[in-house]
């Protein structure tokens, strides 16, 4: 994470106020991918990357955003409804859309944002932003909401402001993380259960560099197909409104009725939630053979019946297998490039991250950016 006083006195070097600081982390999840939005099951960690935002109030009825990442300054007039424009600063805008959608007048301000989350990589840049910008500008009214309420209101600024038809998981971990821990969440009604990460083991998250994108046509394509398998199965059993809700059997008995690529999606995410909840238990368990055989079948299963990977991220898979310290690998995120998830002994985790790094840049002559990470808390304010 960058330095909170640094940001601290950026801000206070460009804007001449104090602000107030909050920080928001990305995640990687463990296992659970594209089961969030059919109302499934998804085992996801904050992680110790994060986007900080800088807060403070103005006079002039303006909001002025700067990011130091790109370092760019943008002010708008904070008596217009904001409309998106596909540039960064449609995640601010989008939270000050949402809550004023909820009823609250933001007054205006200054907002600095700085992250050190890598872009386009699935590990939620945009829901750390989101989350963080939520978090400051509420503030301002001295209000705020329970986090999984939180992570609610920035779903909604991707679904209805920013147009991604993402699910829940990113905003939810971003702002209901804990250290050491990975969260098993049921999202269909929030509830969720801690799972410790044990002390020995590290979260080595290597990037195949294939810019991935929630927003581009594959992600909502996807979601389509599966939906589309649902509805078949619904029309069979009309308790079955979410693919959470159906079974392999379902597949079975209906899957001939549904698109070949239908079926195939649904059984990827029906066999998911299975799985996500199996590797649950054995993390609570202790048992990392079962978890790192479960992180295995589950890349199998993104890769082949939802075809959500690309040939780097395979390769970054493959190459691990015999690395000593690995105890489980798969793609993570949204997919179709991004970062795979290795789940790796800790005193190995350095010589695992060299060797991936080496093999993977042997083969492709892409020079990837390898992370040993660790499960962190989910947002809040720095005093
Ligand atoms: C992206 C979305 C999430 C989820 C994952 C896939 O990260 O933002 O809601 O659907 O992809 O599991």
């Amino acid at each position: 994470m960058h330095d909170p006083a640094l940001l601290r006195s950026m801000h206070r070097a460009r804007f001449h106020a104090e602000p107030a600081v909050f920080v928001a982390p990305g995640r990687v999840n463990l296992i659970g991918e594209h089961t969030d939005y059919a109302e499934g099951f998804v085992m996801p960690a904050a992680i110790d990357f994060a986007t900080l935002a800088a807060i403070s109030l103005r006079s002039d009825g303006k909001f002025v955003l700067y990011s130091e990442n790109f370092g760019e300054e943008r002010a708008f007039d904070a008596a217009l409804p904001p409309a998106p424009s596909k540039h960064w600063t449609d995640y601010p805008l989008g939270v000050v859309s949402i809550l004023a959608g909820e009823g609250h007048k933001i007054p205006g301000f200054s907002l600095t944002l700085w992250g050190d989350v890598p872009l386009g990589s699935g590990l939620s840049s945009s829901a750390s932003v989101e989350v963080a910008s939520a978090l400051a500008m509420l503030s301002l009214l001295g209000a705020s909401y329970p986090g999984p309420v939180l992570a609610r209101l920035c779903q909604r600024v991707e679904n209805e402001f920013v147009g991604a038809n993402c699910g829940v998981m990113d905003q939810f971990i971003s702002a209901n993380g804990k250290k050491d821990h990975a969260l098993l969440l049921d999202c269909r009604d929030l509830s969720f259960r801690l799972a410790p990460i044990p002390s020995h083991l590290a979260l080595v998250i290597a990037n195949t560099m294939v810019k991935h994108s929630i927003a581009g046509g594959d992600y909502p394509t996807r979601r389509r197909e599966s939906e589309a398998a649902c509805a078949v199965i619904a029309s069979h059993r009309p308790g079955v409104p979410f693919l959470r809700d159906a079974t392999l059997e379902d597949l079975d008995k209906w899957g001939y009725e549904m698109a070949p690529k239908s079926l195939m999606r649904a059984r990827h995410v029906i066999s998911e939630n299975l799985r996500t909840v199996a590797a649950a238990e054995a993390l609570l368990k202790g048992d990392l053979a079962e978890l790192g055989r479960l992180m295995a079948e589950a890349h199998k299963s993104y890769s082949i019946d939802f075809e959500g990977s690309c040939t780097e991220a395979d390769l970054m898979v493959e190459l691990a297998q015999d690395i000593p310290g690995l105890i489980g690998a798969r793609l993570t995120g949204g997919g179709f490039g991004g970062c795979t998830i290795n789940l790796v002994e800790q005193a190995q985790a350095s010589p695992f991250a060299a060797e991936l790094g080496r093999r993977y840049a042997d083969r492709t002559s892409i020079v990837p950016e390898i992370h040993i990470c660790h499960a962190s808390d989910g947002a809040r304010q720095l005093e």
